[in-house]
């Protein structure tokens, strides 16, 4: 049997992975390899409970201090690992500082590279995660994307060979766990949110965080919605980091709570009014979950779930009239009600294949 390396280290890959990990299981000798770039319990062990996962035969130490010394030293330990172990291949994936190391480490030890989830472009290359991604495209010997909006952008990028459809990772984590979720998850119960309207909000990602204007943007257009429903932030440690950094805070009546396990996680998302997230994986949970969505950024790489009609974009650049007209007109009761109904052309959800096809 040949040995195959995943190399994982934050709460997304590990979500996302869930699903692919098992058939991997079926035909392969399987070890993972965690970089500990995610290292809170919360973001990492709790996961890996949720979803009842194999052990990492590897945990490196690689916290963040900044983004070019994390990925040193990750590439320094994941090649150390590689040279004694020898896989016959390096399975990453995603856009993280984790997945870059693990390409670059296996690619310079000769190690073909298997990428899940490529082919995604924002085209903002000021987000870490988009060069991360063009990079790690370029490196792997084999690529799995999503969809044919994915192909076609490694086509663009003149990728042509061993290109393979694999379907969204994200969505098939939900399907496999929302029931589940339903039997354990006492979250609703624990926050008082039973039979209650309100929204879920997350904010994690650098373009936004590390930004103070952005930042205030933010709790502007929070303020603004907490005043009509009740808001719950499971705040993400980059977030909570930057605005105590940048002395900024939420509204009091709004609920800022640490980061929740996935399986309390999704049932959050099911049961909110909307969502508000400027995250990847929210994108998938939220349209199979079938909660509108508002993706806090200037740009997505999810163009078709917003063609959908089931998640639009509120943008950061805004100016406080626009972001306060779009708050009254597309965040009112009525075009909730309407994005929820859409059911349409629902192309993308449409496929009843599953990872299990494709493996
Ligand atoms: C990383 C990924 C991003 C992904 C996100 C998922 C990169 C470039 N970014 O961003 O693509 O969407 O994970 O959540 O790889 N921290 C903790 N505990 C942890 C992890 C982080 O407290 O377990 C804090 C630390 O202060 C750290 C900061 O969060 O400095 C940022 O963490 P980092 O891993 O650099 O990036 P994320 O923002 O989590
Ligand atoms: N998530 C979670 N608990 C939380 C918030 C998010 O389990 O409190 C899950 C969520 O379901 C999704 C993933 O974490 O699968 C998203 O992670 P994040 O937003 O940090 O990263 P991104 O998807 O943008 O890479």
């Amino acid at each position: 049997m040949k040995k195959i390396f995943v190399v994982i280290g934050t709460r997304p890959e590990i979500i996302k992975m869930s699903p692919v990990l098992p058939f991997m299981e079926e035909k392969f000798k399987l070890e993972i390899l965690y970089t500990g770039q995610h290292y809170s319990k919360i973001l990492s062990e709790k996961i890996f409970e949720d979803l009842q996962l194999k052990i990492p035969k590897y945990y490196l130490n690689s916290k963040s201090t900044n983004s070019s010394t994390q990925l040193g030293d990750m590439i320094k330990k994941i090649s150390k690992i590689l040279v004694e172990e020898l896989p016959s291949a390096v399975v990453v994936h995603g856009d993280t500082n984790t997945t870059l190391a693990g390409a670059l480490a296996a690619n310079k030890l000769n190690i073909p590279v298997v990428h899940i989830e490529s082919g995604a472009r924002s085209g903002n290359k000021n987000e870490p995660e988009e060069l991360n991604r063009i990079l790690v495209d370029q490196i792997a010997f084999i690529n799995f994307p999503f969809d044919a909006n994915s192909k076609h952008s490694l086509l663009k990028e003149n990728i042509r060979k061993n290109i393979f459809l694999l379907p969204n990772t994200a969505r098939e984590a939900v399907k496999r766990n929302i029931k589940i979720a339903k039997q354990k998850s006492q979250i609703l119960k624990r926050y008082q949110l039973e039979g209650t309207k309100y929204v879920l909000s997350t904010l994690h990602r650098a373009t936004n965080t590390n930004n103070p204007t952005v930042l205030k943007k933010y709790i502007l257009l929070i303020e603004k919605v907490s005043q009509q429903y009740k808001v719950l932030i499971p705040m993400h440690p980059r977030t909570k980091k930057l605005l105590k950094m940048h002395d900024l805070s939420l509204p009091k009546n709004v609920k800022v709570i640490p980061p929740v396990g996935y399986l309390d996680f999704l049932i959050l998302m099911q049961k909110a009014f909307y969502i508000i997230s400027d995250s990847g994986g929210v994108v998938d949970e939220s349209l199979v979950l079938n909660t509108p969505l508002f993706i806090f950024r200037n740009e997505t790489e999810r163009d078709d779930v917003i063609s959908l009609g089931k998640a639009a974009l509120v943008k950061p650049s805004w100016g406080k009239n626009a972001l306060f007209k779009f708050i009254k007109t597309k965040m009112s009761d009525e075009e909730i009600k309407r994005m929820k109904d859409i059911r349409g052309s629902f192309k993308i959800l449409a496929s009843k294949k599953n990872v299990t096809n494709y493996i």
